[in-house]
């Protein structure tokens, strides 16, 4: 049995196999392929793309969903999430999905089930299928011919599960990732970094603009000096029409975007910005996934 922690539970072959199908349920139309099957979502933060994703992924492949309501679960009457986990278990599902805050706890739970754990984001430590989806949405971008394109990772790299995870994914595929952030925002790292994107912009190919995540900051932050910080980062990495011109490049963000802050309107309505063709992929991809995950299951 598989489980989905992070990127590298999957070897290059078995993505561009995944890729495949991904290709096959791009219209998204219904099927039969996981009839029968029941699949558990657990999600302790907050999501609109991957929750609902993955129950559009699992109800077009025909399987059935149960989304534990955490707020009204029995996690709020002291119980572990690894007892949860193992409650979920003994009803027997196919695939138990799962975010929450602290880094590392999906892949602590593989020893209390029988059935995959996939990954939705474990704090700032990993978004595989995000990563993914990513991937898949560059990779069709390109034909296939991803080997030594640029891409700026921008924003909040230091908070940030999906950098984490695309940074341990892209390069695989011969993508050459350069992070750009401010420098509170800013992780070491074996890629450049560089707090100055417009001194790079001509070099690009391809930017994924992240959204500074507040919310994993200190929260003692007026709420005018939080505005002042926004429009303060926005002067530097949002992405305008000011800012890459008539660049031929690839725009994507994982979501949610701070519109103004992180891109423009304007670049938004663009055709260069693929913000929505990721949330579409996003859907295709999660259906490989949940495919290959438990019908290969022993
Ligand atoms: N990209 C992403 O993880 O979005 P959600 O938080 O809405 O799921």
């Amino acid at each position: 049995m598989q489980h989905l922690i992070t990127p590298n539970d999957f070897s290059n072959n078995e993505i561009l196999d995944l890729f495949k199908d991904a290709r096959l349920f791009g219209d998204l139309q219904t099927n039969s392929i996981l009839e029968g099957k029941l699949i558990v979502t657990l999600f302790f933060e907050n999501s609109t793309r991957t929750r609902s994703s993955f129950e559009i992924a699992a109800k077009r492949l025909g399987a059935d969903v149960v989304n534990l309501e955490v707020q009204t679960s029995s996690t709020k009457k002291g119980e572990t999430v690894e007892d949860t986990v193992a409650n979920l278990n003994a009803m027997k599902p196919d695939a138990i999905i799962i975010r929450h805050s602290d880094c590392g706890l999906p892949a602590s739970l593989v020893e209390y089930v029988d059935c995959p754990i996939i990954n939705a984001g474990d704090g700032k430590n990993a978004h595989p299928t995000q990563a993914l989806l990513d991937l898949f949405t560059i990779y069709e971008h390109f034909d296939g011919k991803t080997k030594g394109k640029k891409i700026a990772i921008v924003g909040d790299i230091s908070s940030s599960r999906v950098a984490t995870s695309n940074l341990e994914l892209l390069p695989r595929f011969g993508l050459k990732p350069i992070l750009v952030s401010p420098k509170k925002y800013k992780v070491s790292s074996i890629y450049k970094t560089t707090s100055k994107l417009k001194k790079i912009v001509n070099k690009l190919d391809i930017i994924m603009s992240l959204r500074v995540q507040h919310e994993r900051h200190e929260s003692n932050v007026l709420p005018e000096e939080l505005e002042k910080e926004k429009q303060k980062y926005a002067k530097k990495y949002c992405i305008t029409k000011k800012l890459i011109k008539d660049k031929d490049i690839l725009i994507l963000h994982p979501g949610p975007v701070n519109r103004n802050i992180d891109i423009s309107d304007e670049i938004l309505e663009d055709k260069r910005s693929k913000v929505l063709q990721q949330v579409a992929n996003g859907v295709c991809v999660r259906m490989a996934i949940l495919k290959k995950l438990i019908l290969q299951k022993k």
